[in-house]
């Protein structure tokens, strides 16, 4: 059995074994531990305003990118007004805050760094402290100075995450925010969702890009590069961040935020539908741990390490082994796949689930809560401590947020029984904020935002958020309440 085929096995396996949703559901959940990580996360391009200096803000002014041509613009002010904004998590009784420092802020020309930027990031932390707001530091969220991606004038970049170049250049940088600011971080992300990353630019398109979609080849490129960027990086914070902000004696923990998603067959009777469902599962939610968990690449996708030439050369890197100190997820939604069997690299293409009679979010987006437990499972068996860096709805009334967060939590509780690390869990947004190819239409935030005043409220989920942290579980009154029936 080649490589892809047994770690789909042993992962489906002891799914089986261990299950999730199959035992009693009990009157409350187990309660997390007192020291449990709990907040929000967001990303500053989402929510900064005016970062000019990145590829997608030239992105957003080609016709037809972005829906309803929105740019992001000032977006919802967070840049001026994150003291406000921290004040209101503090309230809401959180005790963590994910953001992303913006690379082309610190660096808008290749080696120079913009001080003011450096000192807004100082401020950042300050405010972060003093509302007793752990930090969560990402340093690459999607967008890429324009030195290193301009997709209205290529031949005046770096290529991108092609190249070299932009592995050395972004190494640089996460070292230098390491000696920077490490005295106030000990979690760092290097890079959110690298293979999202290489989907939107390289294989189904919607990020910015130089090239049309299905660049596969340079896609694939890519991911190796983002792998062995968030490897150097790892060794370097390390080898730099030697100050422990928290006094915990872990001056800093690096990981790479993994974005994982359920995948299934479109039609379990097509033998290609199952050939892509196993490829892309493979491609998209397995390559990223073998390669930074194991240190095991295989260059050309094909499930083992034995082909030759390939770029790069396939088979062990002790320098990308063990390069997770903590497992960092993202989970939102399924997939089904549709096979593409005679495409190179990835064997089929996975679509949001169109399945009419499964509940959907405003984004057409499957809401399978069970799958959260499945994911956690699934990485639980690497032995690390899991931190829950992105999970949350698009809903702008809030009609299915409150059961979608009280069935997640659930499956989370339902997870850690079952022997996960999970130690914190971060909701995607504290805002509404703007979303990528999507603009601003999806709500993402336990606060609604007016676009017309940038007025922050909260929705009755930031309540019920609060409520939940406060109990440090999830009780069979606030289940009912929510109409929680998944577990
Ligand atoms: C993630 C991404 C976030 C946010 C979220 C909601 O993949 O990291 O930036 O956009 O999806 O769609």
């Amino acid at each position: 059995m080649n490589h892809r085929l047994l770690t789909l096995a042993l992962s489906l396996g002891l799914l089986w074994i261990l299950g999730c949703g199959d035992d009693e559901q009990e009157e409350a959940s187990q309660p997390a531990p007192p020291d449990f990580y709990w907040g929000t996360a967001t990303a500053a391009h989402q929510v900064e305003g005016f970062n000019t200096q990145n590829d997608w803000y030239l992105w957003e002014m080609i016709p037809g990118k972005i829906d309803n041509g929105d740019l992001s613009g000032a977006a919802v002010d967070h840049y001026r007004r994150f003291d406000e904004d921290f004040a209101l998590a503090q309230q809401m009784g959180h005790n963590a805050y994910r953001f992303s420092i913006e690379w082309s802020r610190i660096e808008p020309t290749r080696d120079s760094y913009d001080p003011m930027a450096i000192a807004h990031y100082h401020e950042v932390l300050a405010s972060l402290k003093r509302h007793g707001l752990t930090p969560f530091v990402t340093l690459h969220h999607f967008t890429n100075p324009l030195w290193i991606l301009n997709p209205l004038r290529p031949d005046t970049d770096l290529d991108g995450w092609r190249s070299q170049d932009t592995v050395e250049e972004f190494v640089e940088f996460c070292a230098d925010m390491a000696v920077e600011f490490g005295r106030q971080v000990d979690f760092w992300i290097t890079i959110n969702e690298p293979m999202v990353v290489v989907n939107g630019t390289y294989f189904q398109g919607g990020y910015p890009s130089d090239l049309e979609p299905f660049h596969l080849e340079e896609g694939r490129l890519a991911a190796f590069n983002l792998f062995k960027a968030h490897a150097a990086a790892f060794h370097r914070i390390h080898a730099l961040d030697t100050w422990d902000a928290d006094g915990d004696g872990k001056p800093a923990l690096v990981s790479s935020a993994k974005h994982m998603r359920i995948m299934k067959p479109k039609n379990e009777n097509s033998p290609w539908d199952v050939e892509g469902f196993r490829q892309v599962d493979y491609v998209f939610n397995q390559v990223f741990f073998d390669v930074l968990h194991d240190g095991m690449v295989d260059a050309d996708l094909d499930g083992d390490y034995d082909s030759p030439d390939t770029d790069p050369p396939e088979g062990f890197y002790p320098e990308l082994a063990h390069t997770l100190d903590y497992i960092a997820v993202n989970y939102y939604s399924r997939d089904v796949v549709t096979g593409l069997p005679f495409i190179p690299y990835v064997k089929g293409i996975p679509e949001d689930n169109p399945d009419p009679a499964v509940e959907h979010n405003e984004m057409g987006w499957e809401i399978y809560p069970q799958g959260f437990c499945e994911v956690l499972k699934r990485l639980g068996e690497y032995g690390l401590p899991v931190i829950v860096t992105e999970n949350g709805i698009p809903d702008a009334d809030d009609d299915q947020r409150p059961r979608f967060l009280v069935e997640h939590l659930d499956f989370m509780f339902e997870a850690m029984k079952a022997g996960v690390d999970v130690k914190g869990y971060l909701h995607w947004s504290l805002m509404d904020n703007f979303e990528w190819a999507e603009g601003f239409w999806p709500r993402f935030g336990l606060l609604a935002v007016d676009y017309d005043t940038l007025a922050r409220t909260k929705r009755p989920s930031a309540d019920l958020y609060s409520e939940i942290i406060q109990a440090g579980r999830i009780t069979e009154e606030v289940r009912s309440r929510v109409g929680a029936t998944a577990r």
